[in-house]
């Protein structure tokens, strides 16, 4: 049981004593003030009409925790503090340093989680803007699992849709069938440019774009089997790329695997009296059970709420992205029966979610899984627009993790230029790929944030090189000692008040990881970490570790070594390697 939730069950019969069950407790805010708080004397006494702070020492009356704190004492309005004791630390310290869970409690009812995320189209290389929704939701899937959630890692490729006609008439009439083979997807994304503006202008490429498209949905075995070489070829290089970033799925299903079902889940949606036909195509409309502000189809013009309709089928009985994704929804109920979905996309589809899990909702009321829409921000540039390479196009993902190993390795050849280069270019990747994906999970996910190269690779400060140093140093402490770190699980003292906060943050992992699930906020393990890691940096300052003597050698370098596997494990969770040597 994580110190917290020790506490609180302490706490809850006292409160049950005065009819009040929400027992929680809380990291103190102020660690002059204590460990933990809670507020609950405060809440009951609102409740209750009662003054808090003699709650307060009512409840602190009926509270046996002798054992654990020192006598809890009443702050402000009506907080109580506790403040562990030494003995109740040390005592406890042995079983976290032997968890292989570093103290994360398993979950009560494990749950079954499908995270739908990186989800490219084809023929469009991943760009700058693929790279949050596969780094934020590969984070989560390896929180979720850590935790002991079964987790469904599912990639909705976007391989359908009215593109293809004007892919379809470019490879046909364009090609460049050398380009294709040295770069694929800058080819499939040249040809697509030229004929989107080319149809733009001339009525019979317009034309022309519109027949294969229409071959291609009708089954023409020549456009198929173009259609599917563009999917290969595309795919080829996703999973280049997800290889680099160690990303793997346990699903790749591509929108068009969902194309049998698409006639009838309109059709269902007609039949049942959710959509309507309206100027010939299929549409829902609101059915006026929320308030008009959250309702997703309306929108405010001009002081009125007018309908926004969403489209099922268009009049020439064509679907479309939302009737995908709910045959898509409808599929994963069926076949997973998950407990929750998360959707991990741009910002900008958060209209489109609305609508889609409102429809749903309406369609099956008795499917359980919660739906949830994880968006995020926009990278920007220097300049403060979206983040484009310096002639504004958009930066390819592969061009993105180059720089980031290149410029790691000018940093690790500064520093260590004795180093074989082979060593300098492992170092540099794990640091460089861990500076991108570290900068991109630390702002909170629906803030935009400022790409900054300096900024992500730097030494100090709040960044996936600073925390792998911190390892790399934890590292080589043992190396000098000639310890083995996986062997430290000597009885540790607390009494150094550095000794004290660094073993105080190594038990609070346990009570961090479920939240971040609670919210899919990995910002949240960033910051842990990064207190963690300047915690052990004062504590390494504070306390000699292998000049003092045995006993207290050996509690301070179980410290370091619990402190070197929540780094790493924690890292891990992020999906960021350490290196050896830095
Ligand atoms: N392919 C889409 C895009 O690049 C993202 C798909 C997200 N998933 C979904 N089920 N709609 O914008």
């Amino acid at each position: 049981m994580t110190l917290a939730a020790q506490l609180e069950a302490r706490l809850r019969p006292a409160l049950a004593h005065f009819g009040f069950a929400d027992a929680r407790v809380q990291p103190a805010t102020d660690a002059r003030f204590g460990d933990y708080q809670t507020n609950a004397a405060m809440i009951l006494a609102k409740q209750q009409r009662a003054n808090p702070r003699q709650l307060a020492a009512q409840i602190i009356e009926r509270l046996d925790v002798a054992d654990l704190c020192a006598p809890p004492e009443i702050a402000g309005a009506g907080f109580i503090n506790f403040r562990l004791l030494p003995t109740a630390l040390e005592s406890q310290l042995p079983a976290l340093a032997a968890d292989p869970r570093l103290g994360v409690p398993a979950p009560e009812q494990p749950q079954t989680i499908l995270i739908d995320f990186s989800s490219p189209n084809v023929a469009k290389p991943m760009h700058i803007g693929h790279i949050r929704s596969t780094i934020l939701g590969d984070a989560l899937a390896r929180s979720a699992a850590f935790l002991g959630h079964r987790v469904v890692r599912d990639n909705h490729i976007g391989d359908w849709g009215t593109q293809f006609g004007m892919l379809l008439h470019a490879w046909k009439t364009e090609r460049d069938p050398a380009a294709l083979a040295t770069d694929p997807l800058g080819e499939m994304e040249r040809l697509y440019k030229l004929i989107s503006a080319r149809s733009k202008e001339d009525p019979a490429t317009l034309d022309a774009v519109h027949q294969e498209l229409v071959k291609l949905q009708a089954g023409d075995e020549e456009n198929l089997g173009i259609w599917r070489e563009m999917q290969r070829l595309s795919q080829a290089q996703f999973d280049a790329i997800y290889a680099r970033l160690g990303i793997t799925f346990d699903i790749t299903l591509g929108e068009s695997f969902y194309n049998p079902w698409l006639k009838d889940t309109a059709q269902q949606l007609r039949t049942v009296g959710i959509a309507r036909e309206s100027e010939g195509a299929l549409c829902v409309f609101s059915d006026a059970t929320l308030p008009e502000k959250d309702d997703p189809f309306l929108i405010s013009r001009d002081g009125q709420w007018i309908p926004l309709p969403a489209l099922v089928q268009k009049a020439d009985g064509a679907a479309n992205y939302t009737t995908t994704d709910l045959a898509t929804l409808d599929y994963r109920q069926r076949t997973y029966a998950p407990h929750a979905i998360l959707y991990v996309t741009d910002g900008r589809q958060q209209h489109h979610f609305r609508q889609l899990f409102a429809i749903f909702r309406r369609w099956q009321p008795a499917a359980a899984a919660r739906l949830d829409h994880v968006w995020f921000g926009t990278i920007l540039g220097p300049d403060g627009r979206p983040f484009k390479t310096r002639s504004g196009e958009t930066i390819r993902l592969a061009d993105l993790l180059d720089e980031a190993e290149e410029r790691a390795f000018a940093i690790v050849t500064e520093k260590n230029p004795t180093l074989p280069e082979a060593e300098r270019r492992e170092i540099a990747r794990v640091i460089g790929l861990g500076a991108v994906k570290y900068a991109d999970l630390l702002p909170n996910r629906q803030s935009d944030y400022t790409f900054s190269w300096d900024k992500m690779l730097a030494l100090t400060g709040n960044t996936a090189p600073y925390l792998q140093y911190s390892h790399v140093r934890i590292q080589s402490i043992f190396r000098k000692a000639d310890a083995d770190p996986a062997a430290q699980q000597a009885p540790v003292s607390v009494a150094d008040p550095a000794e004290r906060a660094l073993a105080m943050k190594l038990f609070q992992f346990g009570e961090l990881l479920p939240q971040i699930l609670a919210d899919h906020r990995p910002n949240l393990l960033c910051n842990y970490l990064y207190e963690l890691a300047s915690l052990f940096h004062s504590f390494f300052e504070a306390c000699p570790v292998l000049k003092a003597e045995p006993d207290l050698r050996a509690s301070r370098l179980t410290l370091c070594a619990l402190t070197a596997r929540t780094l790493k494990e924690g890292l891990a969770l992020l999906g960021i390697g350490v290196p050896e040597r830095m």
